[in-house]
């Protein structure tokens, strides 16, 4: 306890030292993506089979690893969201084709049951982006569609969307991941943009729920939290992709403060902006020097183990959007931060550069179970362009809020 808080007292110290303005250039950054994203799609032929989505690239490899569109490939969605942002940022007739396409290939995700709660990711992400830059009414129908399937997991007894059906035996219950709360911010549009009230409602309850039980006291998540089916009662907190039931999983902290800065902006609930903030200072008094967090903050192997770029593109990203509904000196903290993620993820380290196609190198997927360790993983680069376009519009215009 007396360790903790002098840990907790230096910290505090050290965030009040003055900032230290880190330069990005956000316009390098961005044309090194499009140099990236011309490799890729030149790697990827001149023939197409547009539901094979980009996934990984090994540290061994410099070729894309592409998965064949489908319910359980959860990051289908990101390909096409790379190639709308590729878009918003070039304005390239060409690219933006291709985004088409790619986006095309996923609609008949909204035409069947859910398989699991990754819908948001899969759809939102790709559609999400393509009716958010172009307007086009087949869009906002496939969301609303897709909005309603992934509204059938919610289970009104526990409070959130169920995330996994296929695991609720081997876990124990009804259970929801972290990483749930990203698809939260689909059902929030649809029930802005056609769809039912109810939508907003569910997503609300499923914040409040998470916020009540997925977390320890000193604002670190569990990866998962298991509830009874029938009682609704929380039965227990566990990991699936962390270190340990005990431990914090980088990427699932970076999904709570991306997901609960996306619900203050949707609800202006004063408690979920409180709450954006506690998970914030409780991943960014966690981070190395470099501000790119190991795969889990208490790997005892630190550091002779794996990091995780997608999770700093997350929070560099989710920061961007953050600084805006808090304080001065809070903001400015904010920025600082997500620049020094974003300084690191451009430097030689981190850039996939001339090895292989991707932006990013360095992320983890699933370490326990041996599974994209190192690897440049679709997502990071998602996450990570994301978080360039929003620094570009806090440069031009002091606001980012130009969100889906
Ligand atoms: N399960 C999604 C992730 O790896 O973050």
């Amino acid at each position: 306890m007396q360790f903790f808080k002098i840990l907790t007292g230096t910290l505090t110290l050290l965030w009040s030292l003055p900032l230290v303005a880190v330069p990005v250039d956000v316009d390098s950054d961005l044309d090194y993506c499009d140099a990236q994203v011309h490799k890729s799609l030149a790697q990827l032929g001149s023939d197409k089979d547009y539901t094979m989505m980009p996934r990984n690239i090994s540290p061994d490899d410099s070729m894309w690893h592409c998965r064949k569109a489908s319910p359980d490939e959860w990051c289908a969605g990101f390909w096409p969201g790379v190639l709308w942002y590729e878009y918003e940022s070039t304005r390239d007739a060409a690219i933006k084709k291709e985004a088409e396409r790619y986006t095309a290939s996923l609609e008949f995700l909204s035409q069947r049951p859910a398989f699991d709660h990754d819908l948001g990711f899969l759809m939102f992400c790709s559609y999400g982006n393509a009716y958010r830059l172009t307007g086009d009414e087949n869009y906002r129908r496939i969301i609303l569609a897709t909005a309603d399937t992934l509204a059938t997991l919610y289970n009104p007894k526990v409070g959130t969307i169920l995330s996994w059906p296929r695991y609720i035996e081997m876990l124990g219950g009804h259970n929801t991941i972290m990483d749930n709360m990203i698809n939260l911010e689909m059902l929030f549009w649809a029930s802005k943009n056609g769809g039912s009230h109810r939508l907003y409602d569910i997503a609300v309850k499923h914040a409040e729920t998470t916020m009540k039980h997925h977390f320890r006291p000193d604002g670190t998540c569990y990866h998962v939290a298991v509830y009874d089916q029938k009682s609704g009662k929380f039965i227990k907190g566990m990991t699936h992709q962390g270190y340990s039931d005990s431990s914090t999983w980088a990427r699932g902290q970076a999904w709570a403060i991306y997901g609960y800065t996306t619900v203050y902006r949707e609800t202006h609930n004063k408690k979920f902006l409180n709450f954006a903030k506690k998970v914030t200072e409780a991943y960014l008094c966690r981070l190395p020097d470099d501000y790119i967090p190991y795969w889990d903050f208490d790997d005892p192997a630190i550091p002779d183990t794996s990091r995780d770029a997608s999770a700093a593109a997350v929070v560099a990203s989710a920061l961007l959007e953050l600084q805006q509904y808090v304080d001065a000196d809070t903001a400015a903290r904010y920025r600082e931060a997500a620049t020094r993620m974003l300084a690191s993820l451009a430097s030689d380290k981190y850039r996939s550069g001339n090895r292989r196609p991707s932006f990013l190198d360095h992320s983890t997927g699933h370490r326990p179970a041996g599974s994209e360790i190192d690897y440049s993983i679709i997502y990071a680069d998602y996450y990570y362009i994301e978080a360039l376009l929003r620094l570009k519009k806090y440069n031009e215009h002091k606001n980012v809020l130009a969100t889906l």
